[in-house]
């Protein structure tokens, strides 16, 4: 058998802050020199960790799939630092494009543009688009520019689990599969970026996240929302060839309850009691409004159903915590789909394989 590779594991933060001394800076210039000789290297950004690799080189892209095992027909994000490396690597940037970089870049919006030469099929899965990104992250920013100007990275867990937005769960997943892993400060967002098609008029959303249609229609007017978002049986294939696998899953069985607040609640309660009786383990997602009426093996709190931004930096650290624990049955409340919350409700789904009991 081949040996495990080492990887060499790294911190760049102390007490949350990043720190800017020397060997901050050495960490990052050696980060920048394994990606531009062809390693592979996981970092933070504000919206989940990434795993990075050289974007125009096709061996690093095909690591990327490996390391992951991840087919390699679902393209990767290119993350970029600056907005003179766009043109670089795309055709033409559309008027709107432009619009939408100088509103949210640096930030937690990708952007699909007509590729140029430079970019490798292996990074677009085959595709004449290209996906970029400008991430804010302070360490992101730092090693982008250490590596070149252009790291292509999907989220650094291992294909169809949860993305991870602790150091812990990028360890679990890649240790001995990748040369190094920046451990950054906790990451602030939690869910991946809002992808939007700009190869179309109206530019169409594939992805929700944290910049939501509002936003961008505020900014270039009318949006359109890819129809396969939220629906599972959709016979239609949704436009990024990543949301149609099984992502951000599990491993218990997760369902996903949807009604007037105590009828939700005594569900969920006679579900638990029901999976107990059968020996399963079982964990409850609450909101803190109504955490103190569930009775469960593991009952988790996900924050204020008033605070969506909240919910979402807990979501799939909690997906993970109940994979350690065990856990065979998974039960959660339903979100309102206002705002962020059309991008949690969007994960959710998706970790529940779509399993939704609605009650009357
Ligand atoms: O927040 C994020 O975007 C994170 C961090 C690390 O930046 N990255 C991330 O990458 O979520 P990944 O690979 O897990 O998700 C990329 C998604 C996939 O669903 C993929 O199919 C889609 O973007 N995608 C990439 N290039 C595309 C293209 N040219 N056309 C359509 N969809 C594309
Ligand atoms: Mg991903």
């Amino acid at each position: 058998m081949e040996p495990a590779m080492i990887t060499k594991i790294v911190d760049v933060k102390r007490n949350n802050v990043i720190i800017k001394d020397e060997d901050t800076i050495n960490i990052i210039k050696e980060a920048g020199l394994i990606l531009k000789s062809g390693g592979l290297v996981a970092f933070p950004t504000e919206t989940v960790y990434g795993l990075g690799g050289d974007a125009l080189n096709p061996r690093s892209s095909e690591k990327i799939y490996n390391a992951k095992g991840r087919p390699s027909d679902n393209p990767l994000i290119i993350h970029i630092a600056s907005i003179e490396k766009l043109e670089q690597i795309v055709e033409e940037i559309p008027k709107k494009g432009k619009a939408l970089a100088n509103a949210f870049w640096p930030g937690p919006l990708t952007m699909i543009f007509h590729k140029s030469e430079i970019v490798p099929d292996e990074t677009t899965g085959g595709l004449s688009t290209v996906a970029v990104r400008m991430p804010s992250h302070e360490t992101a920013i730092a090693l982008i520019e250490a590596a070149g100007g252009f790291i292509a990275a999907p989220s650094a867990n291992l294909s169809g689990r949860p993305s991870p937005t602790v150091a812990k769960y990028v360890i679990e997943d890649m240790d001995g599969r990748i040369d190094m892993i920046i451990e950054g400060d906790a990451i602030e967002i939690g869910l991946e970026s809002t992808i939007v098609d700009m190869t179309e008029d109206p530019p169409v959303i594939l992805r929700p996240g944290f910049v939501t249609k509002e936003m961008l229609e505020a900014i270039i007017g009318k949006v359109k929302t890819d129809q396969t978002i939220l629906e599972g049986t959709s016979t239609k294939a949704p436009k990024a060839p990543g949301m149609k696998y099984r992502h951000y899953a599990p491993k218990g069985e997760m369902s996903m309850i949807e009604g007037k607040t105590e009828q939700v609640i005594t569900c969920i309660n006679e579900r638990a009691k029901k999976a107990k009786e059968e020996g399963k383990k079982v964990g409850v997602i609450a909101t803190t409004e109504n955490i103190m009426q569930y009775e469960a093996d593991y009952i988790k709190c996900i924050g204020s159903k008033q605070n969506e931004e909240q919910i979402a930096s807990q979501l799939y650290r909690i997906l993970r915590e109940f994979d350690d624990d065990g856990v065979d049955v998974i039960l959660s409340e339903c979100f309102s789909e206002e705002g962020m919350g059309y991008a949690i409700m969007n994960r959710l789904l998706k970790a529940s394989g779509y399993r939704k009991i609605i009650l009357k």
